[in-house]
């Protein structure tokens, strides 16, 4: 059963990182090894994961979210290890940067985004959770969403916000299911800023079998999007990875749901939302 009020323990458990050989994943294996908890991270990018890996003296193990066999194979091979899994977090992601209307865009920028942000994370669910249920051990599953889609979608952003809002429904979901059992559930919202990482450049792990008919604009990193945004008269802000990782930690040890930070403005966007699905109103809370 979840226990109640009782911080939970993490020294001495074992974590699983998706998408950990960089960004908020290895932020997290950081803040994790930190806690003294054994770190296994996964991804695709292999130099950087191993890498990361000897940076903080945990397992990394090569990995394909979008891969049934892979993901199995990570599981295979982390169970071998060390027996148990406590902590699980779905955490990569990618968006692709053509953004054009919907109408406009094309299905392989669907295949990869779906495939990946939400695919990606039924695989590692499929992968662990019975391994993790066998094993009777209390755990916890983190699935990393996003304020675009997860809170409201930003409409220029549609395939990436799509996905993240599914990614939200089907952690809710999760929830509800494994009410009665030892697993606990967090859905994350990095920030409450944008987090200056390589999503930004996802792009460069987009595969052959989802490429476009037509090439789409080089994607642009956090710091040339920052500058774009200066260009329309709006100010960036960064939110740092260490602080998504220290919130995650938090969120576990409290066993919180929303792993979501305070923020006025994306409160005031929870409330825009939910006054216009009360009021039948148009829905006037979308941002650009
Ligand atoms: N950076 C932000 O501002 C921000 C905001 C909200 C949500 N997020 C989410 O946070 C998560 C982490 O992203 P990030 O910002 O650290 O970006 P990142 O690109 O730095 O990290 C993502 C990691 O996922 C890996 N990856 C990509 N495809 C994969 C696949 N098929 N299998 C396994 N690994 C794969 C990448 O190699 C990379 O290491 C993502 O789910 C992203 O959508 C990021």
């Amino acid at each position: 059963m979840r226990p109640a009020g009782t911080p939970r323990e993490l020294r001495g458990k074992v974590a699983v990182v998706t998408g950990g050989a960089g960004g908020i994943g290895l932020a997290m294996g950081r803040a994790f090894a930190a806690e003294g908890m054994r770190v296994v991270l996964a991804d695709v990018e292999e130099t950087a994961l191993a890498k990361a890996a000897a940076e903080l003296g945990a397992l990394g193990v090569p990995a394909d979210v979008t891969s049934a066999e892979s993901m199995e194979a990570l599981a295979a091979r982390v169970y071998e290890a060390y027996g148990a899994v406590h902590l699980l977090c779905n955490n990569a992601g990618v968006g692709p940067a053509a953004a054009p209307p919907l109408w406009e865009q094309e299905i392989g920028d669907w295949s990869w985004g779906l495939d990946v942000n939400v695919v990606g994370v039924l695989h590692g669910l499929r992968a662990f959770v019975p391994r993790m249920l066998a094993g009777g051990e209390d755990g916890h599953i983190v699935n990393t969403a996003s304020g675009n889609g997860g809170v409201a979608p930003i409409p220029s952003a549609a395939v990436y916000a799509v996905t993240k809002a599914a990614v939200v429904t089907l952690s809710e979901c999760l929830y509800g299911q494994l009410d009665g059992t030892p697993l606990d559930v967090s859905v994350l919202f990095p920030g409450p800023h944008m987090v200056r990482t390589g999503i930004f450049t996802a792009e460069r792990n987009r595969p052959e079998r989802f490429a476009r008919t037509v090439p789409g604009p080089p994607a642009r990193t956090a710091d040339e999007v920052a500058e774009a945004m200066r260009a329309h008269g709006l100010e960036p802000a960064f939110t740092p990875a260490e602080e998504v990782a220290a919130q995650v930690v938090a969120g576990v040890r409290e066993g919180r749901f929303w792993i979501l930070p305070p923020s006025e403005r994306t409160d005031s966007m929870i409330d825009a939302r939910a006054a216009s699905m009360r009021g039948r109103s148009a829905p006037g809370y979308l941002r650009r």
